[in-house]
């Protein structure tokens, strides 16, 4: 081993991140917000993805021309279909993203996308988080609430840097070590804190947890909470509390507390794997939506994989739309179809729950995706 040439290239590496992750910040400085009020048409792109996406795309379109007829017919919404997200198509091109299809994508507003298998031994970046990047949607907005039990959470996890925006960029010296590489920038933390105090804010809720391991990463996550806290400041009447990410877990599935808790702010990594333990406690993860928000584009998604088993057993179309359909209603919102939405959601309640209660097994025993669309829309 020669250990001046490894560290010759270590230094040569690191120099090249830290450079590229300055200029990041710097642009990140020049914020440019889309009032999705103010537009005349909304153009709502829908990427299919792989295994079950294009299924469960495919019915939350068909249940959103119908939702949205007078206002698709009114020219003032455009449902339109984006080809190419496919792992075949990703592939061939040698890019998370082909060239053409995140161009069409940025002429859309808003994205719907079915999940999206990501390679591996390829060293190919995951299309989500090469789309999070590109369209710097900085704010994955996970919620879940189970009202039987009072619990009524919104996740607000940094979704661009972080663990994940060097993921694809570690060092290492093989089969002696390797390293990765966290960044957290100011001005990330603020955007996504500010997100995260404007939600309780609007939604009247009084507390936001700061959820880190500051203790330990001391650099990154003490960051993180500090300018959580300066951002706190600015609302008077919403406590910001920090918790570590260790036992914030444990406090999830403490059925004395977790009904507490209402706002959580959190780094990538700490808030990917949090979000999944809390939609499982919401009904499992294929029952939950996501929502990943920037200034100028959003992305919505369901919260689950693209489930190549099912595909396998020939059993694609018995996949569950409903975790899709949820990210409609985060979409709904979000360009201001409050109505809609409204609409939606409650259809959606009605065949997941009670008499009205859909049956989805995965499997032929139960309905296929297009009946559960069906059935939604009839109650809608
Ligand atoms: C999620 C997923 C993604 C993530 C994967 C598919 C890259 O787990 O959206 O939570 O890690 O963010
Ligand atoms: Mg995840």
């Amino acid at each position: 081993m020669d250990k001046t040439k490894i560290l010759d290239a270590a230094c040569e590496h690191f120099r090249a991140l830290v450079s590229e992750q300055l200029d990041r910040a710097e642009k990140m400085k020049n914020r440019e917000v889309v009032d999705f009020a103010a537009l005349d048409r909304v153009v709502i792109g829908f990427c299919g993805g792989d295994g079950i996406g294009p299924i469960i795309t495919r019915e939350s379109m068909r249940v959103l021309e119908t939702l949205l007829a007078d206002k698709i017919a009114a020219g003032k919404v455009e449902l339109r279909p984006i080809e190419g997200l496919t792992i075949e198509n990703r592939l061939a091109v040698g890019k998370a993203i082909p060239d053409d299809t995140l161009a069409e994508i940025k002429k859309c507003h808003v994205i719907l996308k079915g999940p999206t298998e990501t390679p591996h031994g390829t060293g190919m970046e995951s299309a989500n988080v090469a789309m999070r990047r590109e369209l710097d949607l900085y704010a994955n907005v996970r919620p879940v609430s189970v009202p039987e039990e009072g619990i009524d959470w919104t996740f607000f996890r940094e979704n661009t840097e972080g663990e994940y925006v060097l993921g694809s960029r570690g060092f290492d010296v093989p089969g002696t070590l390797a390293f990765d590489f966290k960044v957290t920038t100011d001005e990330g933390t603020r955007r996504i804190a500010r997100a995260a105090f404007e939600h309780a804010k609007k939604t009247g809720k009084t507390s936001v947890a700061i959820v880190t391991k500051a203790n330990i990463m001391k650099k990154t996550d003490a960051k993180f909470s500090a300018i959580c806290h300066e951002v706190a400041a600015d609302y008077p009447g919403i406590t910001a509390e920090d918790w570590y990410i260790d036992i914030m877990t444990a406090n999830l599935i403490n059925e004395q507390r977790r009904a507490s808790f209402q706002v959580f702010v959190l780094p990538n990594l700490y808030g990917d794997i949090i979000t999944d333990e809390a939609a499982q406690i919401g009904g499992g993860v294929g029952t939950a939506g996501s929502a990943n928000i920037g200034d100028r584009y959003a992305m919505f998604e369901a919260i689950h994989g693209s489930a190549p088993r099912m595909i396998e057993r020939g059993c694609g179309e018995y996949a569950n739309p409903t975790s899709i359909m949820r990210a409609c209603v985060l979409m709904l919102n979000h360009i201001g179809f409050t109505a809609e939405a409204s609409r939606l959601s409650a259809a959606l309640d009605k065949c997941s729950t009670g008499e009205g209660r859909v049956v989805m097994t995965g499997r032929p025993d139960g309905a296929t995706a297009a009946q559960f669309a069906d059935a939604v829309m009839k109650v809608m």
